[in-house]
C-alpha cells in the first residue's frame, strides 16, 4: 500500500485515491485566480487541524499577515495560533530574501527545515522561486538540493505554478523532473460567473481518477464534486480553450 497524505479537501482525496503520495512533490498549476493558493492554505491548515502534521508555507506573493488574512477569510480561525505555536512556519518574501543573495537565504531555510519535524511544505510559487536565481546553473543546483532536502526530511510538498494554458507546456521544463504529481486547476468564464474544475493529470505510484471534476470555491475553501463532468477541453470548433 502506498502511503498517502490527506488534503482534507472535500472530494479531492477521493479522486486522489486517498490523498497526495506521502513524501512526494506535486505541482499545482492554473491561471491566476484558479485557486492554487487556497488549495495550499487548506493543505497546510488541515494538516495541523485534522491530522496533527506540521507545515511550512513559503510565499513570495504576500507577507505573513496577508496570508493570515486570506486564511481567516476562509474561516481558518486558528491559523494565527498555529503560526504562533510553530505548527505552521511561514517564510514570506522578506524572510526568503533576507540575505544579500538568494542562495544564502536558501541555505538558511534548508538548515531550518533539516530535522525540524515538519510533514508538509508549500512553495507558492515555483515560478517566483526560479526568478531569483542568478543563472540557470545556480537554479538547477538549488532546485535539486531543495528537493533532496524535502525527500530526506519526508516532506509532502505542493508547489504552485502560474500556467496560462489548459494544456501543459510541450517543452519539458525542469519542474517535470522534480515533481511526482500534477494537479491542474481550470477556470472558464460563464454568463453567471466562473466554472471551476480540477484535473489530476499525474500522481506517481497512484491509480488516480484522471477525469476532470467540477469544483467550487466557497466560504470555507475548495470543494470538489464527485460527478465527473462532461467538461471538454475542446470548443466545438476543436480549438483549445
Ligand atoms: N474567502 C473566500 N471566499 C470565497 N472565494 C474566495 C475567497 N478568497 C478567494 N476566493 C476566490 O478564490 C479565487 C482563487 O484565489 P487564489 O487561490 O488566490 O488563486 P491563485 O492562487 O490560483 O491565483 C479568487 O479569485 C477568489 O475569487
Ligand atoms: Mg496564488
Amino acid at each position: 500500500m502506498i502511503e498517502t497524505t490527506e488534503t482534507g479537501i472535500d472530494g479531492l482525496d477521493e479522486i486522489l485515491n486517498g490523498g497526495i503520495v506521502t513524501n512526494s512533490t506535486t505541482l499545482v498549476s492554473g491561471n491566476p485566480g484558479a485557486g492554487k493558493s487556497i488549495l495550499c492554505l487548506q493543505f497546510i491548515y488541515n494538516g495541523v487541524e485534522l491530522y496533527d502534521e506540521k507545515g511550512i508555507y513559503l510565499t513570495f506573493e504576500e507577507d505573513a499577515r496577508d496570508l493570515q488574512e486570506a486564511a481567516e477569510s476562509l474561516g481558518f480561525e486558528n491559523w494565527g495560533d498555529h503560526v504562533e505555536s510553530g505548527d505552521i512556519k511561514i517564510y514570506d518574501k522578506q524572510q526568503l530574501l533576507r540575505e544579500n543573495d538568494f542562495s544564502s537565504s536558501l541555505d538558511l531555510l534548508l538548515s531550518d527545515i533539516e530535522g525540524a519535524g515538519y510533514d508538509r511544505l508549500v512553495l507558492d510559487s515555483l515560478a517566483m522561486f526560479e526568478l531569483f536565481f542568478e543563472d540557470e546553473t545556480e537554479k538547477r543546483t538549488y532546485l535539486l538540493k531543495f528537493t533532496d532536502i524535502l525527500r530526506k526530511n519526508e516532506l509532502t510538498t505542493l508547489m504552485t505554478n502560474e500556467q496560462g494554458a489548459v494544456f501543459p507546456e510541450t517543452e519539458i521544463g525542469l519542474e517535470n523532473y522534480l515533481t511526482d504529481g500534477n494537479i491542474y486547476l481550470i477556470q472558464t468564464p460563464t454568463e453567471s460567473g466562473v466554472s471551476r474544475y480540477v484535473w489530476v493529470a499525474k500522481m506517481r505510484k497512484q491509480n488516480i481518477e484522471t477525469d476532470i471534476f467540477p469544483m467550487e470555491i466557497g466560504e470555507s475553501g475548495i470543494r470538489v464534486h464527485q460527478n465527473a463532468s462532461a467538461f471538454s477541453l475542446m470548443n466545438e470548433d476543436e480549438s483549445p480553450i
